[in-house]
């Protein structure tokens, strides 16, 4: 038997690759992870997840203070923004956990191999310039942003950004324009409009946030709307020209028409990511990409080629942490000869808006779609007694069960608390719950969680409060 260095080589340490190794080292495998970043944590801790929740949370309270939810209860406050105290408390955030996974890969003896990863053949991979062997070699080297041709990023200048320079600008926008009313667009569209900056998002469908529950959507744009962000729905840019502080855009009907110009002071294109995997050297290795640059696996995560097996950003499903971090755990599993399993029905997805947006399972369109007779149940926050007491009602809770079976196949939910409440909707999903068995769990009083009983009551067509 061939004699390795490792028994098992990661590339990236974001949430699926850092997750993976320490699985590994657990299960009593020599473990090494490759990452080309100064820091461990990926695009999630580093300028994903963990800064844009940050500058989420500072932006929110700006917000409240400065005439949100302050003045609604008699509270008179003149905030002022400083804006790199903000900058820096984020950063503080990010550093602190991003040396939390270098703490974590010391503490189960994962070794940190600096450097990029390219393949020399199936178990070796070149890490600056040094040949590295291992039995198993797992790629988890992420995504980063898709660009729009004509409108180029440039990040150092702070003009036209995608989400890493969105979330390090050294002042508000005066006018930020935002192409794509995605996840991105919407989160960091919402900071930097709650630290006052006119937000204007070009979005090239004629909704926002695709792929979620179409009532969903339409109720999230009418608060977004009411919050003043402005909507140029079923338009694309298609130019910029930048000159001094002041970007022009060219913006076109996607249908076909005339072109406009829109000037901003900033722009963010937000508009997809994509995988990872130039300078890899994949043929090499004996892998190929799909048509959407995707490693294909099977349920196991292994690729077409032994010994190599990929998850997160870089293969085929939602672009999320908690997906990416679930592969992990399971391929790390798989690798050491047990049963590693995700079950990819059930990936949470939320946006971390004020109100929040999330969802898990099928959409009501995406159902009918599969020709799966449904029966829905929804409850309004407003109806809800705990969202009431706190003036704060927006959205609602939908739940959408199999006709046939009353199994719960799908719950959407726009609310203040939607990210937290989801994972309930989750747990009830994983464990097969029907629509009666949520409705008779009693639930604590009173609280935003009750809006998910008295939905899966609608679905009995017996709500309580409604
Ligand atoms: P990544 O986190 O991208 O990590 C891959 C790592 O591999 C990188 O550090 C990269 O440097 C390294 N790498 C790549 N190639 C090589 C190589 N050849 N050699 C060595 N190293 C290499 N998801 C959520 O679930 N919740 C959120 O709130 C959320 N917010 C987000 C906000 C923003 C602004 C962005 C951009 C993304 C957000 N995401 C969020 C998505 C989330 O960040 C990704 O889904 C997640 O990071 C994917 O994990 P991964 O391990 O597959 O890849
Ligand atoms: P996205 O796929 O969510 O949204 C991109 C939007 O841009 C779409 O609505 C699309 O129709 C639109 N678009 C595409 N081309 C366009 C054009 N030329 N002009 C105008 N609009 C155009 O992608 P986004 O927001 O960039 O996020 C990337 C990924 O990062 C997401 O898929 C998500 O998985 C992940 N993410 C997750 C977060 C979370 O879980 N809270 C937060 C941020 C990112």
């Amino acid at each position: 038997m061939a004699n390795y260095d490792y028994d098992v080589l990661i590339i990236g340490a974001g949430p699926g690759g850092y997750v993976a190794a320490i699985r590994a080292a657990q299960l009593g495998l020599k473990t090494a992870c490759v990452e080309s970043r100064e820091t461990l944590g990926g695009t999630c801790l580093n300028v994903g997840c963990i800064p844009s929740k940050a500058l989420l949370h500072g932006s929110e309270l700006f917000e409240e203070a400065a005439g949100g939810h302050f003045a609604t209860w008699g509270i008179t406050a003149k905030p002022t923004l400083d804006l790199a105290k903000m900058m820096a408390e984020k950063s503080k955030a990010v550093g602190e956990l991003t040396g939390g996974i270098e703490f974590l890969f010391k503490k189960n003896k994962v070794t940190w191999l600096k450097g990029h990863a390219a393949f020399e053949d199936a178990h070796t991979v070149n890490v600056g310039g040094e040949k590295v062997t291992a039995k198993d070699i797992v790629i988890a080297t992420g995504s980063s942003v898709t660009p729009l041709p004509g409108v180029t990023v440039d990040n150092a200048a702070k003009r036209i950004v995608d989400s890493t320079g969105a979330l390090d600008l050294d002042e508000v926008p005066e006018h930020l324009v935002v192409i794509g009313g995605g996840v991105i667009g919407l989160e960091l569209g919402s900071v930097w409009r709650r630290l006052g900056a006119k937000v204007t998002v070009v979005e090239f469908l004629d909704q926002l946030l695709p792929g979620m529950d179409g009532e969903v959507r339409k109720e999230a744009q009418k608060i977004f709307k009411k919050q003043g962000m402005d909507m140029m729905l079923g338009h694309k840019v298609t130019g910029a020209e930048v000159k001094g502080k002041t970007v022009t855009l060219t913006v076109e009907p996607a249908a076909g028409g005339e072109a406009k110009t829109v000037t901003a002071s900033h722009v963010l294109v937000a508009i997809g990511r994509r995988p990872n995997t130039e300078g890899l050297a994949l043929d090499k290795a004996g892998l190929s990409t799909n048509n959407r640059g995707q490693i294909e696996i099977g349920h196991d995560f292994r690729t077409s080629v032994d010994g190599i097996w990929a998850i997160g950003d870089v293969v085929p499903g939602p672009m999320l942490a908690h997906k990416a971090e679930d592969e992990g755990i399971a391929v790390a599993e798989n690798i050491a000869g047990q049963t590693g399993i995700v079950n990819h029905d059930v990936i949470p997805s939320v946006v971390y808006t004020a109100p929040e947006i999330a969802g898990v399972g099928l959409t009501e369109e995406q159902a009918k779609e599969k020709g799966i007779a449904v029966k829905v149940g929804k409850f309004p926050m407003m109806a809800n007694s705990r969202a009431k007491a706190n003036r704060d009602t927006d959205g609602f809770v939908k739940v959408i069960a199999d006709a046939a079976n009353d199994r719960v196949i799908g719950v959407w939910m726009i609310n203040s608390l939607a990210g937290t409440m989801i994972a309930q909707a989750a747990q009830a999903m994983e464990f097969g719950a029907t629509s009666e068995d949520i409705a008779y769990t009693c639930h604590a009083h009173p609280t935003h969680a009750e809006a998910f009983k008295e939905a899966a009551m609608a679905v009995q067509g017996k709500p309580i409060h409604m």
